[in-house]
């Protein structure tokens, strides 16, 4: 009979856009004994993780609970939920999460517009207002953090116009949320996507996410037209049109929040174990608190962006829409971008990432996430990067990158090397 090993994962520094590493305490919470999903014990925990995401999101919103799932299951959930067939859905894209924004919205039936701006890019407000009054859509769905090309969106300005115009304003924060600020009311958005394994160093598996009454209202009444009531309140038109069906039982957030609220109806069986790491993860966040995490993501991404171009590398992408969580590189002629790649896991044991479409094969993707967003796998992953550079015959001002960075770390400015 074949034997199998015990699991002895091996030591990793993880610089990808995601899953990164988590926290020990998140792995100890997570190992903690099962409760049954209706135990008050186990609801006190649930009704604790709803608190702390309102915090995480910076919302009055009563909706704020994770979706059990991928960071997609969020955005399919308020997606499937939000989106009746024949409904406008305009998806300006700058990357490839646009692009899945997009796919879920035609799979929902809607009639989808899309307003695309170079990747490495992101739009100008005044290009999505005016592809809203042109389209007039029920919805506007956008990623704020794009991984693939490390680039961040600006939403506030897009947020109030759609808020004005009585357009739904759903946003992808995968990326971003707990690295980066988002004011999900300051800034108007009706729903807010998030990810557990990137910023909030938690496992993938879950999906957190708020959404604000606007959004109740729609899904509501959806639900109350199929079960052959009127429409219930004052419904801005934008959201009334209800008749058909929500296509899915698992995303179904009429059912989830009916679970998520005290009345507790009973749903899909909770992943328990999964919700003990959130809450340690948000419980961590809080701790370290909002702005002090913020300043750590934005030290760690200055000094990477400082140690890439001191060794002499070129970044990627509009240097005024950089995403502080994730640096773009591009591959310097002639190295096989894969050969450094696996060097850097199998000599080093760092972790960074390929990409995807038009840009596979042409850059590299540094990610400083969660707990991998630490000066010291910052230095390692530049250090090691230089070695290993070197190693595959490019010739770079040796020592210089890591030098760089440490300027950062010292509050000195940042000095480029063209
Ligand atoms: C911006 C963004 N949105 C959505 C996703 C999808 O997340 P998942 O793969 O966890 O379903 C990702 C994953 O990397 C992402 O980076």
């Amino acid at each position: 009979m074949k034997r199998y090993k015990d699991l002895s994962p091996p030591p990793r520094t993880i610089m990808t856009p995601g899953p990164v590493e988590v926290d020990p305490r998140v792995l100890r919470a997570m190992s903690m004994p099962i409760l049954g999903q209706f135990d008050p014990a186990f609801t006190d925990i649930m009704n604790e993780t709803m608190e702390m995401l309102r915090e995480l999101y910076i919302t009055d919103n009563q909706w704020a609970f994770p979706v059990d799932g991928t960071s997609r299951s969020g955005l399919e959930a308020i997606m499937v939920s939000l989106i009746e067939p024949g409904d406008k859905v305009l998806v300006p894209i700058y990357g490839r999460f646009g692009h899945l924004l997009t796919e879920i919205a035609e799979r929902c039936g809607a009639d989808v517009v899309t307003i695309e701006t170079e990747w490495g890019t992101v739009f100008d407000p005044q290009t999505v207002q005016q592809a809203i009054l042109q389209h007039r859509p029920t919805i506007v769905a956008m990623v704020h953090g794009e991984t693939s090309t490390g680039c961040m969106q600006p939403l506030a300005e897009i947020g109030h116009f759609c808020r004005e115009h009585d357009v739904l304003f759903i946003v992808d924060a995968v990326a971003t949320i707990g690295g980066v600020p988002f004011y999900t009311d300051e800034w108007k958005v009706d729903a807010v996507m998030g990810g557990t394994q990137k910023c909030l160093s938690v496992p993938s598996g879950m999906a957190p996410i708020t959404y604000n009454d606007r959004v109740e209202r729609k899904i509501q009444n959806r639900k109350s037209i199929e079960r052959g009531l009127r429409p219930v309140g004052d419904i801005p038109s934008a959201v009334l049109s209800g008749h058909h069906r929500i296509a899915s039982n698992y995303f179904d957030l009429a059912q989830l929040q009916d679970y998520w609220s005290p009345k507790r109806l009973n749903h899909h069986t909770e992943a328990t174990s999964m919700l003990y790491g959130l809450r340690e993860g948000l419980r961590i966040l809080l701790e370290e608190g909002l702005e002090a995490r913020f300043a750590r993501h934005a030290e760690n991404g200055a000094a990477i962006v400082a140690g890439i171009r001191g060794m002499g590398l070129e970044l990627f992408g509009d240097d005024a829409a950089r995403l502080p969580v994730v640096t773009c590189i591009y591959i310097p002629a002639g190295v096989d971008g894969e050969s450094v790649r696996s060097m850097l896991l199998h000599d080093f044991g760092i972790e960074i990432a390929s990409s995807f479409g038009p840009l596979q094969g042409k850059i590299w993707r540094i990610g400083s996430m969660g707990y991998s967003s630490s000066r010291k796998n910052v230095l390692h992953v530049l250090g090691a990067l230089e070695a290993v550079l070197i190693h595959h015959g490019v010739s770079l001002p040796a020592g210089q990158g890591v030098q760089a960075a440490l300027r950062v770390y010292a509050g000195q400015k940042e000095v480029t090397y063209q």
